[in-house]
C-alpha cells in the first residue's frame, strides 16, 4: 500500500494501476464501518482507493472542525488491512491551494435543501465541491458512500449523474455497535453519559418502525415516537423528519398511506452532534432486530 499526499505523486500513483478502481472516500478516524466501505470496495474493483481529508468547507464556523478526530497511524494500519492500494492523505493546502480564496463550487438544490442542508449551511456545498475534486483527481470507476449519511448519498448520486461524471455511486448499509449506535468518527468525542443518551437516535428509530409496522402512517406521529424518545433521554433534538427516500421531500399527512419513508434524525451531545436514519418500509436490519 502506498500513501501519498500531494495530487502530482497520486497521480502518478494512481495512472499505474491496470483495471478497475473504487473510491472510499473518507475524513479518517476510521472504524468498521469505514472498513465495512473498503471491503465492499474490493468486491467491485481490481483496486481500491482512499482517501482521508478533513474537509474544512465542509464544516460551518460553528462546528468542530478543531476537534474533528484525527488517528492517521490507526487509519492507515486499517487501510493496510483492508488491502488497499492507494491512500491519498493531502493537506487542506494541497486541496486548496495556500488559502486562495476558491471562486469554482459545485452546488445543488432540492436534495440539499431539508435536513443537513437546512441545519448545517453551506455544508453539502463543501461535500458536493470536494467529492467533485476527489474525484477530477481519483478518477474512480466506482465510489462507495455510506447509507448513515443517507442525504449524502443521495446528494452524491444525483450530482454524479446531473453532471455526467463517470462514476458508479454505490452506498453500504449502516454499520452499528452491538448495543445499536450507528458507528461514526464522532462517537470519540463522547463522554460515557452522552454516549448512553445517544442510544436514543436508534431506539427512536425502533419505536418508528414498529408503529409504521402496525399501520401508522402520519409523519407527525412518527415524527413525534422519535423526538420523545430522544427528549426523554435529555437529548437536543436538531431535526426528526419523515422523508421520502428517493426525492427526499418531507412526508405530509396528507399523502394519506405512504407507501416509502425514510425517518432521519440529528441531536446535539454536548459539542457533539450525531446522525442516523431508517427505512420504515423495510425490514429492520440485522443490527437493530435484536434490541427490540
Ligand atoms: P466520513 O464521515 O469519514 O464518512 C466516510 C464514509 O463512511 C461516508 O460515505 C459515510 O457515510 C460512511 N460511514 C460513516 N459511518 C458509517 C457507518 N456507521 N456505517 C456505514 N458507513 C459509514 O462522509 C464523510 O466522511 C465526508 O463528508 C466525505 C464524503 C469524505 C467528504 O468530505
Amino acid at each position: 500500500m502506498q500513501t501519498l499526499r500531494t495530487i502530482e505523486a497520486f497521480r502518478a500513483a494512481r495512472s499505474a494501476l491496470v483495471g478497475k478502481v473504487a473510491l472510499v472516500p473518507t475524513m479518517g478516524a476510521l472504524h468498521s464501518g469505514h472498513v465495512g466501505l473498503m471491503k465492499h470496495a474490493q468486491e467491485l474493483a481490481d483496486h481500491v482507493v482512499v482517501s482521508i481529508f478533513v474537509n474544512p468547507t465542509q464544516f460551518g464556523p460553528n462546528e468542530d472542525l478543531d476537534v474533528y478526530p484525527r488517528d492517521e497511524e490507526g487509519d492507515l494500519a486499517k487501510c493496510e488491512a483492508a488491502g488497499c492500494a492507494l491512500v491519498f492523505m493531502p493537506p487542506a493546502s494541497e486541496m486548496y491551494t495556500n488559502g486562495q480564496s476558491q471562486l469554482t463550487f459545485v452546488d445543488m438544490t432540492r436534495l440539499t435543501d431539508g435536513l443537513c442542508g437546512a441545519s448545517r449551511s453551506g455544508h453539502f456545498r463543501g461535500v458536493t465541491t470536494v467529492v467533485t475534486k476527489l474525484f477530477n483527481i481519483v478518477q474512480p470507476d466506482v465510489a462507495v458512500f455510506g447509507q448513515k449519511d443517507y442525504q449524502q448519498f443521495a446528494v452524491l448520486r444525483q450530482m454524479a449523474l446531473d453532471l455526467n461524471m463517470p462514476v458508479d455511486v454505490v452506498s453500504m448499509p449502516t454499520v452499528r455497535e452491538a448495543d445499536g449506535l450507528a458507528m461514526s468518527s464522532r462517537n470519540r468525542n463522547l463522554r460515557p453519559e452522552e454516549r448512553n443518551r445517544a442510544l436514543s437516535l436508534s431506539r427512536g428509530l425502533i419505536a418508528a418502525w414498529h408503529a409504521w409496522e402496525e399501520g401508522e402512517r402520519d409523519p407527525a406521529v412518527l415524527q413525534q415516537l422519535v423526538r420523545r424518545t430522544m427528549s426523554d433521554a435529555g437529548v437536543g433534538v436538531d431535526y426528526a423528519t419523515a422523508v421520502d427516500p428517493v426525492t427526499l421531500q418531507r412526508l405530509v399527512e396528507a399523502d394519506h398511506s405512504p407507501e416509502t419513508a425514510l425517518i432521519a434524525v440529528a441531536g446535539f451531545f454536548g459539542n457533539v452532534r450525531l446522525i442516523d436514519n431508517l427505512r420504515l418500509d423495510q425490514p429492520l436490519p440485522d443490527a437493530l432486530r435484536d434490541l427490540t
